[in-house]
């Protein structure tokens, strides 16, 4: 089961898939009566003990391979304060929540024990492609890198830059962030060299860097091809205060652009108080909107007009953004966005309009997994099923030990009859509804990346 179109399930039934043990998917056939025979059909000088079968159907009907979840924008450094925000609004939350705790992160016992258990909860809730803030100290960030590749996950390592606007505890000076951002690149591509870590530049906001740090990364982010992310238009205060830091500019999305930072590798978070003149701006520079609802409800940032970005055909993926956002799960979230877009469909009188805006199961976990490939990945490696792209996935069942998923006999498709297919992708969708509404960590049984299984974890 995957989405690779917005809006649309795509359900192959009695299908077998393939996987190389470099992880790239080679087959995939329909009406499969024995998946050990396709792969000998495949590859007629495979032996049959060099082949792994792992079959959805022991379970019939509620147990399928969904694409790994792609979260495109996540604090790692702020998981333990997942949950704890108060009252607080962005600004002051930053000062009394989050700069504190990302400064501690300096111990790298202490960054090590805080990164390990991300790793554990990110994988478990399906997560197999993650782009991560760290915070500015270049070592601990080094260390999620590592972290991030002995336990197998795709990720982004954003080592965190300001140096401006930010505590005494919790700065570095331009000539500080350029070498710290250099290690971390350096290390990643050097030494760690696993193609499925990459670094990411990382300005945490325009108000905490200067112009010349803006520029540098701009400049540096070009020269050495990485990609970039950072917080966009989340909240009216920061919108104010970026229009009284940079008067000349046209607007808060501008600031970036003129600093070179929008590009077609760029991921921007919430994105909700924007122009129509700043949406065509991240449209031109072929740049990415991480979607972040819990968070943009939780310190009552805003509701993101979704729609407006898909309607201009705009990349849209969803970010946990921990601890802003108060879940790991990327089901959670997108649950979540769906609730937003009818809160904003409520808010409008067209009733064509209100429809149109609404966000539906299928689009949202479009948005978790292929909508976050087009965000984060250039070659689109992954987010769907298709020959040649790498299998990240997750092998979900909606019965599993303890479930809270309640699937009623009746609710079961039953995939013998190709003649009942029809009706049966009715069947399914229903209970895709109930994953999505009713389900979480307990329905994701093994989660794989590259082919390598990740979740369970078969390391000690
Ligand atoms: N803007 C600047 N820093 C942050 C952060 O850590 N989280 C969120 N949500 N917004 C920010
Ligand atoms: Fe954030």
């Amino acid at each position: 089961v995957d989405t690779p179109t917005l809006g649309h399930l795509r359900i192959r039934p009695r299908t077998s898939l393939g996987v190389s043990s470099d992880g790239t998917i080679r087959f995939i056939k329909p009406e499969s009566k024995n998946p050990l025979q396709d792969a000998q059909d495949f590859d007629k000088s495979l032996n049959s003990w060099e082949i792994t079968v792992v079959d959805t159907l022991e379970r019939q009907g509620s147990t399928f391979f969904f694409p790994g979840f792609i979260d495109t924008h996540v604090h790692a450094s702020q998981y333990p304060n997942a949950g704890i925000f108060g009252s607080s609004t962005l600004l002051d939350w930053l000062e009394k929540y989050t700069f504190p705790l990302e400064a501690g992160l300096k111990d790298l016992e202490s960054a090590r024990k805080i990164y390990d258990r991300v790793l554990d909860k990110t994988l478990a809730h399906g997560t197999t492609t993650a782009s991560y803030y760290t915070t500015i100290d270049a070592d601990s960030s080094n260390l999620m890198a590592e972290i991030c590749a002995k336990r197998g996950q795709r990720a982004f390592i954003g080592k965190v830059c300001m140096d401006q606007n930010s505590p005494e505890y919790y700065i570095e000076t331009l000539s500080e962030c350029q070498h710290s951002l250099q290690k971390v690149v350096n290390y990643i591509r050097n030494d760690l060299k696993d193609d499925k870590i990459k670094p990411i530049v990382t300005p945490r906001f325009a108000p905490t860097c200067s112009s010349d740090l803006m520029a540098w990364l701009g400049k540096t982010a070009s020269e050495q091809e990485l990609h970039i992310q950072t917080h966009l238009s989340e909240n009216k205060k920061e919108l104010k205060w970026v229009g009284e830091l940079f008067p000349d500019s046209d607007s808060y999305t501008h600031v970036y652009d003129a600093h070179n930072l929008l590009t077609d590798k760029t991921v921007l978070a919430h994105c909700i108080h924007l122009s129509d003149e700043e949406l065509e701006l991240i449209k031109e520079r072929k740049s990415g909107v991480s979607h972040c609802p819990i968070s943009n409800s939780s310190i009552t940032s805003g509701e993101c007009q979704v729609r407006r970005f898909l309607d201009h055909n705009i990349k849209v993926g969803l970010g946990t953004d921990l601890s802003g956002g108060f879940d790991v799960s990327i089901l959670c979230t997108a649950r979540q966005a769906l609730l937003v877009s009818r809160h904003l469909a409520m808010k409008e009188h067209d009733t064509e309009r209100q429809e149109h805006i609404k966000l539906s199961v299928n689009d949202v976990l479009y948005l978790s997994t292929f909508g976050g490939a087009e965000v984060m990945d250039m070659d689109l490696q992954v987010g769907s099923f298709e020959v040649g792209k790498q299998f990240d996935t997750q092998l979900i069942d909606l019965e599993s030990a303890d479930s809270r998923v309640d699937v009623f006999e009746w609710q079961h498709a039953k995939w013998d009859k190709e003649d009942q297919d029809e009706a049966n992708k009715g069947l399914f969708e229903d209970l895709l509804a109930k994953w999505l509404f009713t389900g979480d960590d307990r329905n994701t049984i093994r989660v794989w990346v590259a082919g390598k299984q990740v979740f369970p974890s078969l390391c000690s």
